[in-house]
């Protein structure tokens, strides 16, 4: 019988004395934040751009890697697990990035490169720039993950995303072995969106990231509640790191802690319709919550889901959060089949009441 996990030194690699540890038939409960119980085949981290080759040409791991990734054996990246819905055994192996390290990597007059390496902990880059003055990221404060699933779906919050930031990543092809370097064009950003979730969806693992952070600091004060907050710590010539602690108290009084209760944050996004469909709501339900958002306009997917009667609704072990509607909740025990079942009733019942699909933002393993 094969033993449960095994430590070997990958020669191939050349890296005799780098230890990479493969277990089997591991628990993925404490590495999704909604804290479903499911399995990998194989799971394994890597603390470097060395150990993630040394694994990926392992005779351990039995990738098989085709030109047809809906069907080659799953390689699952994993973060902090924050974005993802884990619905069945993972069938392949899990490769966690843990790869750690910020360095600044050129400046100018106006801006600081810093480069992070994708297994940093989001909120921990924002603290080191709040800490060193270094402006742009601090709306994004307190959002979960790591700094390399951030560019996944272009992270946003309170007016900003992550794109306006962002100035180059490096990532692996998986199929073709290659280091490839991506623009912030290249990136091909959009809203919780970009190239790795559409055309390379799965097919590359991404290493580091670099950021252009301002020394002369643009405030995003224009999400109202930012203003609101800081008022009431009675400040009015907010600094970057007021910013950050205005949106990290905003957070923590309506976002439930993953720690606490099982979740992923919105559930789906906010759907984006025409100023037609607007019109039409609007006659039907005036007090529809709505944005403009380019050539169209976002509807407040939470506002619609508390219309159609969920928040605070719960079935079992599952439930619609109570503060916030968007976000469904597992409160110990449910699996992920049950998470998507809620889902799917809600998407139904909001298609009824408003004519208008629910997209998951959430990432279906
Ligand atoms: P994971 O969940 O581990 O992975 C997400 C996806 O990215 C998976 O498909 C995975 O395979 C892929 N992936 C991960 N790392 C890599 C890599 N290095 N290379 C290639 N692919 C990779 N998001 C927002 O945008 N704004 C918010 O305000 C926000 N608030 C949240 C609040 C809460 C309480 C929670 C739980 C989540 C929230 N999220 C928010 C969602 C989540 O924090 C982000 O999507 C985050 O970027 C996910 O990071 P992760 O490391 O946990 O990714
Ligand atoms: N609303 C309700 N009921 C609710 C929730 C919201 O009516 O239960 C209405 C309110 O009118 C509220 C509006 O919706 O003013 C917007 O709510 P909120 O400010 O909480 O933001 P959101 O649109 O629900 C989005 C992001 C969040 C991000 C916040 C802050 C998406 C899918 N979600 O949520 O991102 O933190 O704005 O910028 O775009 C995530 O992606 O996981 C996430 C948490």
């Amino acid at each position: 019988m094969l033993p449960k996990s095994r430590t070997f030194a990958n020669r191939k690699a050349g890296s005799i004395h780098k230890m990479i540890h493969i277990q089997q038939h591991t628990s993925l409960q404490s590495f999704n934040t909604f804290g479903v119980d499911v399995e990998a085949d194989y799971f394994a981290r890597f603390q470097s751009e060395e150990e993630l080759m040394a694994l990926l040409s392992s005779p351990e791991i039995p990738i098989h890697v085709t030109s047809d990734y809906a069907h080659q054996k799953k390689i699952l990246l994993l973060g902090a697990g924050s974005n993802i819905l884990l619905t069945k055994d993972v069938e392949g192996v899990v490769l966690k990035n843990e790869i750690d390290g910020i360095n600044s990597v050129h400046e100018d007059d106006d801006y600081v490169y810093l480069k992070a390496g994708a297994g940093v902990v989001w909120h921990e880059l924002v603290l080191y720039c709040v800490e060193h003055n270094l402006g742009g990221v601090e709306n994004l404060s307190l959002i979960p993950g790591t700094v390399g699933a951030a560019p996944i779906q272009n992270i946003g919050a309170y007016g900003v995303e992550l794109k306006d930031s962002f100035y180059t990543l490096r990532a692996l092809d998986i199929q073709e072995k290659e280091w490839l370097n991506f623009s912030n064009h290249d990136c091909q950003f959009g809203y919780r969106s970009s190239i790795f979730k559409t055309k390379l969806k799965n097919r590359v693992i991404i290493t580091s990231v670099t950021f252009k952070l301002t020394k002369k600091h643009q405030l995003h004060l224009s999400y109202g509640a930012i203003k609101e907050r800081l008022t009431l710590m009675g400040i009015d010539d907010p600094t970057i790191k007021d910013v950050s602690d205005a949106v990290i108290a905003i957070r923590q009084s309506k976002l439930p802690d993953p720690h606490k209760i099982g979740n992923a944050g919105s559930f789906f996004k906010n759907p984006v319709v025409s100023a037609e469909v607007v019109e039409h709501l609007m006659q039907i339900f005036p007090d529809l919550v709505s944005n403009k958002s380019g050539d169209g306009f976002k509807l407040a997917a939470g506002w619609l889901i508390e219309k159609a009667g969920w928040k605070g609704y719960r079935e079992g072990q599952v439930g619609c959060y109570d503060k916030q509607a968007l976000v469904l909740v597992n409160y110990g025990g449910a699996s992920g089949a049950e998470i998507v079942a809620l889902s799917q009733k809600i998407q139904q019942s909001v298609r009824d009441k408003f004519g208008i699909f629910l997209e998951p933002e959430v990432n279906f393993v």
